[in-house]
């Protein structure tokens, strides 16, 4: 399976209530024939706003209160030039590290096809043959080159780097282009050499609009360089912001947004996905002075693992329920030794299965409001609670696009976003809190990170020691 469908977290309930979206679409009728960027590159009559650019990394508080927990996209001018990397990686200095003999994974068109194979070869390989074949090299950045990239001041924080998931090289030369997708974790992206295209798509604002017809990868098959507005409807209108990255830059992409890549000229990037839905928060216990040195090689990515590659880190354990909620149910209930669930269990019930809805004050109004009607969703007899009567009368396979599913998933997906708001909150009353206690300097004490760094995320309760 391919690593970027891996990493769009395939998210079942958004995946439901898009292709609902679509198939209301289908339905409507023919648009005028004279539609502004109709077969057209994407976004070629839209407009556009430039993303900000910043000339280098903030503090990890800046960076998290002004882009992260907002949701803004920024350009770090320069942020790239940090990293020995971007010096170093030249052709003949990759070719002539006895490593690049080792197998890398390789894809076989420039313009993304999810659906066809890849091929494992040699790293030097692939640099023999890459400027004048069609082949792209998408893969986890080898072990060998992790020292080369630095990881960025502003995630220089315990808290952030326990959550890092992946990093992934991005190497071809030049002309390559991606789906429009999104992907469920928060990105920085640095460009080591070329230049590299972003169109972004905020989700806030147009998450109702956009239609993945491939809602297992995240992605839609639209042509980018042909946009069919009839097929598409759903880009019609829409706003982009776009970022024209060069050699030396990176940018952040914000969680959940949707976005567009093409790349020009010989083009190697790297980018850092970390998890948002877990507790990052910059503090002064976990966010020392930044360590110039602290590269990839010291921290740790455990979204896949390094062997076999199967993915160690369920982002989503929700999509359990909502691919088998009756099992799920049933399950639950012979542990809680029921046979019924009413609304308060089963809100008990939600609480185990969404990340972060067991903490204080994320059952809003609103949330509650959600989870209700859930509720009804679920309670098929309406007799007030949920009971075999019921989970017997789920359908069978949830992904048929049935009513039930379609409901069920728009449900979800809504009350996921509210979730995801209520947590973006809270981290944002947290660094306040704790910025009051950052000393005049606007440093904290620095720690050792040789081990601090590495594993799991305990460690932020270890006593700070100066270097
Ligand atoms: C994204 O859209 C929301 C809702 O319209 C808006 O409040 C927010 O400012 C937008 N974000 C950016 C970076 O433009
Ligand atoms: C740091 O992370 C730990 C574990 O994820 C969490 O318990 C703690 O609240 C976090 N601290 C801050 C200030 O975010």
């Amino acid at each position: 399976m391919k690593i970027t469908e891996i990493i769009s977290v395939v998210i079942f309930c958004l995946m439901v209530s898009v292709h609902q979206s679509g198939a209301e679409e289908a339905q409507s009728p023919s648009p005028p024939t004279s539609l502004p960027g109709h077969l057209k590159p994407l976004a070629s009559k839209a407009t556009r706003f430039p993303v900000s650019v910043i000339q280098d990394f903030p503090s990890p508080y800046e960076f998290f209160r002004s882009y992260v927990y907002p949701s803004v996209p920024v350009i770090i001018k320069q942020g790239a030039r940090r990293s020995p990397a971007f010096q170093k990686w030249t052709d003949e200095y990759l070719k002539s590290l006895p490593e690049s003999q080792q197998l890398i994974r390789v894809e076989m068109r420039k313009v993304e096809e999810r659906q066809l194979p890849r091929m494992n070869m040699p790293f030097a390989e692939f640099l023999d043959r890459y400027q004048t074949t069609d082949e792209y090299l998408v893969a986890r950045v080898p072990d060998f080159l992790k020292r080369d990239v630095l990881i960025p001041p502003s995630l220089h924080c315990t808290n952030v780097t326990a959550n890092l998931l992946e990093t992934m090289l991005w190497f071809s030369s030049g002309g390559t282009k991606s789906h429009v997708h999104t992907d469920y974790v928060d990105i920085i992206n640095c460009l080591f050499r070329g230049q590299k295209d972003f169109l972004l798509v905020n989700y806030t604002r147009y998450r109702q609009q956009i239609v993945f017809d491939h809602p297992e990868g995240f992605y839609s098959s639209v042509d980018v360089e042909r946009v069919d507005l009839n097929k598409f409807p759903g880009l019609r209108n829409l706003e982009f912001h776009e970022a024209k990255m060069q050699a030396g830059d990176c940018i952040y992409l914000p969680f959940k947004w949707i976005h567009q890549v093409n790349s020009f000229g010989s083009n190697v990037a790297v980018n850092i996905w970390w998890n948002h839905q877990a507790y990052v928060v910059p503090s002064p216990e976990s966010c020392g002075r930044p360590e110039p040195g602290l590269s990839l090689a010291d921290v740790s990515f455990p979204y896949h693992d390094q062997t076999n590659g199967d993915i160690q880190t369920d982002l989503h354990p929700e999509l359990d329920f909502f691919r088998d909620p009756s099992a799920t149910l049933t399950t639950f209930m012979d542990e809680e030794e029921t046979d019924s669930l009413t609304e308060g269990q089963f809100l008990e019930f939600m609480d185990t299965i969404i990340p972060g809805l067991d903490q204080d004050d994320i059952w809003t109004a609103e949330a509650l409001n959600v989870a209700h009607q859930i509720f009804q969703i679920l309670d098929v007899d309406g007799d007030g609670k949920i009971t075999s009567r019921d989970t017997d009368k789920f359908p069978v396979e949830i992904n048929k696009f049935d009513p039930f599913s379609i409901n069920l998933g728009q449900k979800m997906m809504i009350l996921g976003d509210i979730i995801d708001g209520q947590i973006s909150k809270q981290k944002q009353d947290i660094l306040r809190k704790s910025e009051k206690d950052i000393p005049e300097d606007g440093n904290t004490p620095s720690r050792d990170h040789s081990s601090k760094f590495r594993g799991t995320r305990d460690q932020t309760s270890m006593p700070n020691q100066e270097l």
